[in-house]
């Protein structure tokens, strides 16, 4: 980890009776808590993007559950509201069935959700030292999509914390950092994470990864995921996918970093999983938009899938852990 790394608890925190968290809405212009009291502003957050990716919202998720027993709320209608948040992320069910399994004491929920946190700490490190032999001397030119660093795992990173890890190795020239539209989380998050932890990169707009890849300035795609099928399909930022068959396309790798806690191998393909559409006004106030979040990116064009478990080649239904 460099020396401006975001701190896991600056991400989010269960401070009392509030879980505090940074507004990633108002990154990287100013740097902002939010205090949420319950967990319907826990739930809220979440389907706001205050907090946002899969583990991150896993783990809120948990605290604002904890807060929630703290609080003598009904606890059956706390997981719910959660877990209507957001849909893709499986992150956010999973977490909430950890805390549900744990009990109803409000001190043990809370014990057991910073237990939840300082997994996924400790998976981000694991994650990283798996993935950073994908990386061969000569100086890799990344190109990463969305955010999955500090601010997407409340630990240091998956995709983000690997490539974070191999630079650390000098393993890594540069980052292209994909915009990310509509809500920019690379020009905005990934752009700021990258600046504080001293990696060199570049903001590209969406459309630039096919011609970056034709002119030789791409070694490497690395990506995070929301939720994995059984047979190894990633549901991603939308954009992945495309960037998945350029990446075929140009016989260039391309490697999903990601927690167990983001596998769902109840779900046997990609075809099943639930794919977030947001609101039109994200892309266009004017005009009649559509706005779909997430795309599935077919288990055969990933080249690797890292966990905390290791580095997992294809066939994934064999291969994943279970
Ligand atoms: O809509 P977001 O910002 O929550 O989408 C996040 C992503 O797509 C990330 O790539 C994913 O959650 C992995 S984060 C480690």
């Amino acid at each position: 980890m460099g020396r401006g790394d975001v701190d896991p608890e600056e991400v989010v925190r269960l401070e009392g009776d509030r879980v505090v968290l940074l507004d990633q809405r108002r990154l990287p212009d100013e740097v902002v808590e939010l205090v949420c009291r319950s967990a319907g502003e826990v739930a809220e957050a979440i389907r706001a993007l205050a907090i946002r990716g899969a583990p991150a919202i896993g783990v809120a998720a948990a605290m604002g559950y904890a807060l929630a027993a703290l609080r003598g709320d009904d606890l059956d209608e706390a997981a719910a509201t959660l877990l209507a948040s957001r849909p893709t992320a499986v992150n956010l069910a999973w977490a909430l069935g950890e805390m549900r399994a744990a009990g109803s004491d409000p001190d043990r929920l809370v014990e057991r959700a910073r237990g939840l946190h300082a997994d996924e700490v400790a998976r981000c490190v694991a994650m990283s030292d798996h993935a950073v032999p994908l990386f061969r001397p000569g100086g890799a030119r990344v190109l990463t999509h969305c955010n999955t660093g500090a601010l997407a795992t409340a630990g240091h990173g998956s995709a983000l914390g690997a490539v974070k890890a191999a630079f650390a190795r000098g393993l890594v020239e540069r980052v292209w950092v994909d915009e990310t539209r509509p809500l920019l989380q690379g020009s905005r998050l990934t752009a700021w994470e990258l600046e504080r932890a001293g990696v060199p990169f570049a903001v590209v707009v969406d459309g630039a990864a096919g011609s970056l890849m034709a002119r030789g300035e791409v070694s490497h795609v690395v990506v995070g995921a929301d939720r994995i099928a059984a047979n190894g399909d990633v549901a991603n930022k939308i954009g992945t996918y495309g960037l998945a068959v350029l990446a075929a396309h140009h016989r260039i790798p391309f490697v999903v970093v990601a927690p167990t806690s983001t596998i769902d191998l109840a779900i046997v393909t990609g075809a099943e999983i639930p794919l977030e559409r947001r609101p039109a006004a994200e892309v266009t106030a004017r005009f009649r938009a559509e706005n779909p979040a997430f795309d599935v990116t077919p288990a055969a064009l990933v080249t690797a899938i890292v966990t905390e478990a290791g580095a997992h080649l294809a066939p994934y239904a064999e291969t994943l852990p279970r």
